[in-house]
């Protein structure tokens, strides 16, 4: 690949550059662009919006360097929008916010410098920035100037108000600005996708590229930004990175566990690692999340290419990106709702054949053999992450994994089945195995706890089972049921821990009805929850509007937010869904989403994508002998923006 040439850049188009898609694997032969590897650092956006001030900026410098961030190789601290004054100055340069920013941007940059970190600022390439304040668009040298003088040595460049010019043309013009000013300033396009800059973002200078719109600290949002890096694989590399957004880590607004699963991905995507959170009040997961040593080596590995998507099962995907060191680091995301299992093959991750593979947990930091699967038990919205190489000697523990299995939908009333699948992936033999199921109170374990297993051989499973009777307990509603397993090899003992759940429903009762008067089993919403008879509205519950497509009015039916699944248990007693599908009005004509019918796992029909301001269209779907019915909409590939749905007059017949 090729990267941004700083020193005499006159006529930009006249230096070399990438031809997009350069043969990848090629390490630049000069090593003189900015961003040899993906940056990293912190940005004021995802945590603080406009709130930002100069003290802001300076503590999060001590937060950097105290909390070891630094260390950990975390280096920019950029500001984000909101930090310039509403008007230029009289020489018609940028200045500062003078309340927020009294000492000037210049002593900011000295502050942080001081520190041993680089300080970041941002702009757009429009009239006027996303919150309305001035922008660069013909004001590309002497901003340029501006920051080259302050300082400065990350410029985010935003795409809001560009007046329709061009997007290449716009980023092109800062790209030569900033070339001309003889500073090292990496230069982040921030053109959210919409014109494909991965396809000219090196050429007009750019060390990365967003290749999304805005994350959100949601796991929708994460995993919907993660499916638009699909196919994006041959434009990144050293100096030009795709850019799916900063993280937003530490946020508050997802678990841990989704949390190590979004670092994870970025990761290995060759995403820069910009931290959205408060430095200075993180807890010590957060920070560890960051600053995870093996995860931040497989991020700033050049291996010859991005992470890309190996395997697709649904929910469970198979993800891997070539070490330079002729590993694979892989990673395993399970976006169901409950644990699942998850094996992938050496070949089809890239690696050479060889009897036996080392495989490094970077989350656990354990490092196991296997003759040749590598296998997880990933919890709901996590993910594992691992480096496998080729290892010579079967002396390491075997790969152990512990599946625990329940049914997904239960009836109120009747027990349940579940079973604890131990599979040893490695060569020798662990004994003394052990396995203690928990459920929550209400529930009867049978028939006995612990079981034993005395050896699960290399290369083979054992598998126990347990019946759960409600006693007292089963009312409608998701269980969580915990094993923890222990074992022996070679003198040490090992532990594990699994978990699954399962949903206690009531049938759905006979008769014609009204999907929005029933109750359904389980259901997620990309924003907010599923509404009754309303549209989706905003993040309250009952907040929408009467639910409208088109300008016609439905009384009945669910307002929902893609990305939604909203599950029925007709227990195989309907025969027939059926509903008006599409976009609610009430984003102004905009969004745009499929809305699917699935039934077991299948899907049993899905409309074309609807967009905002169309009629609605009928889809329904026949029923018989579907056990758990899912009404899911998805956002069309194009992200969740105004994705409001609806299911209008939605109605299920019931034998
Ligand atoms: C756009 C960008 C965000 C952020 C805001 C600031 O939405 O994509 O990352 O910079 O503007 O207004």
């Amino acid at each position: 690949m090729s990267r941004r040439t700083v020193v005499g850049a006159v006529i930009l188009g006249l230096l070399a550059w990438a031809v997009p898609g350069t043969a990848l694997g090629e390490e630049p032969a000069d090593d003189v662009g900015l961003a040899p590897t993906p940056p990293m650092g912190w940005n004021s956006w995802n945590k603080f919006h406009c709130d930002i001030d100069e003290e802001l900026i300076r503590e999060t410098a001590d937060a950097m360097v105290s909390s070891g961030m630094r260390d950990a190789g975390y280096e920019y601290v950029n500001i984000d929008d909101c930090w310039m004054a509403p008007t230029r100055d009289q020489n018609g340069r940028l200045r500062p916010d003078p309340e927020r920013f009294p000492n000037g941007i210049k002593a900011l940059a000295d502050y942080v410098h001081d520190r041993g970190l680089k300080l970041g600022i941002y702009s757009s390439a429009g009239t006027a920035t996303c919150q309305g304040l001035p922008a660069s668009l013909g004001y590309e040298e002497i901003d340029a100037r501006t920051f080259a003088e302050w300082e400065v040595d990350y410029l985010k460049y935003d795409n809001c108000n560009n007046q329709g010019i061009p997007a290449k043309e716009r980023y092109a013009a800062m790209g030569k600005a900033l070339a001309a000013t003889g500073r090292p300033i990496v230069y982040s396009i921030c053109e959210w996708g919409s014109d494909d800059p991965w396809l000219w973002g090196n050429e007009v200078g750019g060390d990365l590229w967003r290749t999304t719109g805005d994350i959100s600290d949601t796991w929708g949002s994460v995993m919907t930004l993660l499916d638009q890096q699909v196919g994006l694989e041959p434009y990144s590399g050293p100096h030009g990175w795709n850019d799916p957004d900063m993280l937003e880590v530490g946020n508050g607004g997802m678990t841990d566990t989704e949390y190590r699963a979004h670092m994870s991905l970025w990761a290995l995507l060759n995403a820069p690692l910009l931290a959205g959170n408060d430095l200075r009040s993180m807890s010590a997961t957060t920070l560890e999340i960051l600053t995870d040593p093996d995860v931040i080596a497989v991020n700033q590995d050049w291996g010859g290419q991005q992470g890309s998507k190996r395997r697709d099962d649904g929910d469970s995907e198979v993800w891997a990106k070539p070490m330079s060191d002729g590993g694979v680091a892989v990673v395993l995301p399970n976006r169901a709702s409950k644990a699942a299992t998850i094996a992938a093959r050496p070949a089809e991750l890239g690696l050479p054949k060889a009897r036996h593979y080392a495989v490094h947990d970077l989350w656990a930091d354990t490092v196991e053999g296997t003759t040749g699967v590598i296998r997880a038990t990933v919890p709901s919205h996590g993910a594992a992450m691992f480096v496998v190489r080729p290892h010579e000697g079967a002396d390491l523990p075997p790969a152990v994994t512990v599946e625990l299995d329940a049914p997904t939908y239960v009836e109120r009333g009747a027990p349940v089945a579940v079973r604890a699948r131990i599979t040893n992936d490695g060569r020798p033999a662990i004994d003394e195995i052990e396995v203690d199921l928990t459920a929550p109170d209400g529930w009867t374990v049978s028939p006995s706890n612990p079981q034993r297993i005395p050896a699960v051989p290399g290369g083979t499973s054992k598998t126990l089972t347990w019946e759960l009777a409600p006693d007292g307990g089963g009312a409608p509603g998701p269980v969580e049921v915990r094993s923890e397993a222990t074992w022996a090899y070679d003198g040490d003992g090992f532990d594990e821990t699994a978990s699954t759940r399962y949903v206690v429903a009531d049938p759905l009762p006979a008769g014609e009805h009204f999907v929005s008067d029933l109750t359904w089993a389980d259901a997620s919403n990309g924003w907010g929850p599923v509404e009754r008879d309303r549209s989706n509205g905003e993040m309250e519950a009952g907040d929408g509007n009467p639910i409208t497509i088109a300008g016609t009015r439905y009384e009945k039916g669910l307002g929902v937010h893609a990305p939604s699944v909203v599950t029925f248990y007709p227990a195989e007693r309907c025969t027939r869904f059926a509903s008006l599908v599409g976009v609610d009005d009430e984003e102004g004509g905009e969004g745009s989403v499929t809305f699917e019918i699935w039934g077991d796992g299948e899907r049993l029909a899905a409309s074309a994508v609807k967009r905002g301001g169309e009629a609605a269209t009928p889809l329904e779907a026949e029923l018989a002998g579907v056990d758990v019915l899912e009404l899911r909409v998805t956002d069309a590939g194009d992200g969740i923006d105004f994705d409001h749905g609806d299911w209008a007059e939605a109605t299920v017949v019931c034998g």
